[in-house]
């Protein structure tokens, strides 16, 4: 099955010092927990050229930042649910 959606969490070195890889932990047992693993594509991509802004994800094409592990959990309900 192709995968429906894409999440690409910057993991660049701004983005990976303000916290991206627990946000990444988060979305990945999220996936795991709702059973979405095979309908996201879901993956990490170097400086998005946005750092301010951190740390940043994008979904479908929409950007979202000051991303941390409390608030992911609501973009990810928004998006899936
Ligand atoms: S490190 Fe994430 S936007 Fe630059």
């Amino acid at each position: 099955m192709q995968p429906k959606h894409e999440i690409i969490i910057c993991l660049g070195s701004s983005c990976f010092s303000r916290g991206s890889k627990n946000i990444l932990k988060t979305i990945k047992t999220y996936l795991n927990e709702n059973n979405l693993e095979d309908e996201v594509f879901f993956h990490g991509q170097l400086c998005m050229g946005m750092c301010e802004k951190g740390p940043n994800m994008k979904i479908d094409n929409r950007e979202f930042h000051g991303v941390n592990e409390e608030n992911v959990i609501g973009i990810l309900n928004d998006v899936f649910h």
